[in-house]
């Protein structure tokens, strides 16, 4: 960082100057209201060390009265999120809202005409992420009038049945989720690609002929070992073997710098591949910014993600989150679950534990050592 450099920080100003964005070419409208009602509170992580840490599990893995419990309330969380009128932020279109003006250019740097926030491409990508997903969480808990509802994650990642040491889960997850494949829940979203509509289609995760922000991605008719082939050697390229955290968290973005349209210029691995790689195999609303938290799938997809951002530094000493102010004391505006918006420091959300859960043991071993 160099002397006048300066983390970027979103404020009442922010949202007050929000402007329609853009992707790929297309303008998009998604600013929040432009006065705020009410304080902005900042926000600490409740952590206290003697509660027990939230688990959030592997979905391939429950099973039975669990996995029963669990649909139903599930189903219950999302019927009533979207039930809530837009006015409310904690609306399912609201946090949509949100995260597109977040990601698509809408917000401009204090001070600046033309500079803006974004969330993708850069070393934002991570933190930012988890901590959406963090309030979502929250959101359902609260309609669910339940604090320890977690959200359970797709382990896309895993496509072994690998025995384990008996604690954890060692079963494939590398299938859309049942929980979010039934046509009738609330947790299904039509817009998908047929590819994502059939259960026995296992996910891929290698990248495209064509860059996801220009054009439809191609995929080719896989079998069942080739995928799975193909993603443990994207898994270990991406995660495993990468022990640069540029080349891993993503670009810096201070104060001052303009946006990256080019994925490949910006994007840290676990962003590239398997994230964007996933919004576009899923498709429908997934594939574009502007839509992609109208698919429930992008949470569960979004809460592996960032726990393969905690197995990335439990790898190597290597592997750390950058240490750079800019980084550390960048901060946003979200809505928490009692629609009050709160101030967040990246800072404050680079441990889950702090945030008050952590993640069911499963099996990366097939990825981490593959060759
Ligand atoms: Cu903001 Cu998976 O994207």
């Amino acid at each position: 960082a160099s002397v006048q450099s300066a983390p970027i920080t979103i404020t009442r100003e922010t949202f007050a100057a929000c402007r329609p964005g853009s992707w790929a070419n297309i303008p998009v409208e998604c600013c929040p209201p432009k006065t705020i009602e009410g304080p902005i509170v900042d926000f600490k992580p409740d952590f206290h060390p003697s509660k027990p840490l939230r688990v959030r599990k592997a979905l391939q893995c429950l099973a039975g009265e669990e996995l029963e419990i669990y649909t139903q309330k599930l189903y219950k969380g999302y019927a009533l999120m979207r039930a809530l009128p837009d006015s409310d932020p904690r609306s399912f279109m609201r946090q949509n809202q949100i995260h597109c003006a977040y990601g698509t250019g809408s917000f401009v740097q204090d001070g600046s005409t033309n500079l803006t926030m974004d969330i993708h491409l850069n070393w934002f990508f991570l933190p930012w992420h988890r901590l959406f997903v963090y309030f979502h969480e929250r959101i359902l808990q609260k309609l669910l009038n339940d604090a320890d509802f977690s959200l359970h994650f797709w382990n896309f990642d895993n496509s072994e049945e690998a025995d384990g040491d008996g604690d954890g889960c060692y079963k494939a997850g590398h299938f859309v989720p049942p929980v979010y494949a039934d046509l009738e829940a609330p947790t299904f979203e039509r817009n998908r690609t047929s590819r994502a509509f059939d259960p026995a289609n296992p996910v891929y995760l290698d990248l495209l002929s064509t860059d996801p922000r220009l054009g439809q991605p191609v995929f080719h008719n896989y079998t069942v070992e080739e995928a799975v082939r193909g993603n443990k050697r994207i898994m270990h390229r991406a995660v495993a073997q990468v022990h640069d955290v540029v080349a891993f968290v993503g670009r810096p973005r201070r104060v001052g710098d303009p946006q990256i349209l080019d994925a490949s210029d910006g994007a840290g691995t676990l962003e590239w591949w398997p994230h964007i790689t996933l919004h576009n195999w899923v498709g429908g609303f997934m594939f574009q910014t502007q839509t992609a938290p109208l698919d429930p799938i992008f949470y569960i997809m979004h809460a592996n993600v960032e726990r393969l951002w905690k197995v990335w530094r439990s790898l190597s000493p290597a592997n750390v989150d950058p240490a750079d102010p800019d980084f550390l004391d960048a901060a946003f505006l979200l809505w928490d679950e009692n629609a009050v918006l709160r101030r967040i420091r990246v800072r404050d959300v680079l441990h889950t534990e702090a945030l008050g859960y952590t993640y069911e043991k499963v099996n990366d071993a097939s990825w981490i050592f593959f060759d």
